[in-house]
């Protein structure tokens, strides 16, 4: 199997607000790609495009015949702390990722829970099982967010800026883990920090209303400009980081 999805001359709009013009765009088995472009660009879109919770106004999208609905997508959505005040527990959070495949609300069997306390330890949240969402960290909150993605074994994992609160003692393990799971599943992250996501990533996708596709995890800042994608550079802390500027 190699295609996971293809979108032909997709458009996608909010009334009459189209934000997506015709994309076309093709994802495959192993993809590695960082969606990059500006604040209100369309990236947050392009993923609900992808989930199915946004309907294209023009165009298609269209998955392998041969992926089942439920192998499908991890999604974690991009999010702030204050969105997550629920008294849930970190292992019930990462079960729910459980529930949403299986589409029903059924007792967990043994061997999800198992599958939880694995997920747990690898993504070094180990005595946390109990702690609820609101008593975490912003990068706690994110590796669990991670774990409810990834229970469910996708074909393909979109992630919505993960790195906005990936602290820096678990950011090497973060994108060990990601570069591990690129192993079993296609991988779509969205992201502002270029000069971070650009070590990781095979591929960029550069998203502001047009969807261009730059086959290669080397991107200068001239090319990022001829893809449509205007760039500064600021400094950050010691490290260089790039954002992207408002386009036209
Ligand atoms: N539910 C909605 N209803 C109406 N307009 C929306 C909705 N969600 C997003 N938009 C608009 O669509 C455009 C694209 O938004 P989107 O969230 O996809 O951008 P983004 O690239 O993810 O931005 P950011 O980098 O800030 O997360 C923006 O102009 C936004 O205001
Ligand atoms: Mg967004």
């Amino acid at each position: 199997m190699d295609l996971i999805f293809e979108m032909n001359s997709l458009s996608a709009s909010y009334g009459t607000n189209t934000v997506l013009e015709n994309v076309s765009f093709r994802v495959n088995e192993n993809d590695f790609i960082g969606v990059i472009g500006p604040n209100g660009g369309g990236k947050t879109t392009l993923l609900k495009v992808i989930l199915g919770l946004i309907k294209p106004s023009a165009g298609s999208i269209f998955f392998n015949s041969r992926l089942q609905d439920s192998e499908k997508i991890g999604y974690l959505p991009q999010i702030s702390t204050g969105d997550v005040d629920y008294p849930v527990s970190v292992t019930d959070v990462i079960l729910s990722g459980m529930m949403i495949r299986k589409r029903i609300i059924t007792r967990m069997s043994a061997d999800d829970r198992k599958k939880a306390g694995k997920i747990i330890e690898e993504l070094g949240l180990s005595g946390l099982e109990k702690a609820s969402l609101n008593e975490l960290s912003g990068g706690q909150l994110q590796r669990v967010l991670l774990g409810r993605a990834i229970i469910g074994d996708p074909k393909l994992l979109l992630l919505d800026e993960p790195g906005n609160f990936v602290d820096s003692t678990f950011e090497i393990d973060f994108y060990g883990k990601l570069k591990e799971l690129n192993n079993k599943m296609s991988i779509l992250m969205v992201s502002h920090d270029i000069g971070m996501i650009s070590s990781h990533v095979r591929s960029f996708a550069c998203v502001n209303r047009k969807l261009r596709y730059h086959p290669s995890s080397e991107i200068t800042n001239e090319q990022l400009l001829a893809y449509g994608c205007p760039i500064q550079l600021i400094t950050h802390g010691d490290v260089p980081h790039t954002v992207l500027k408002q386009h036209n």
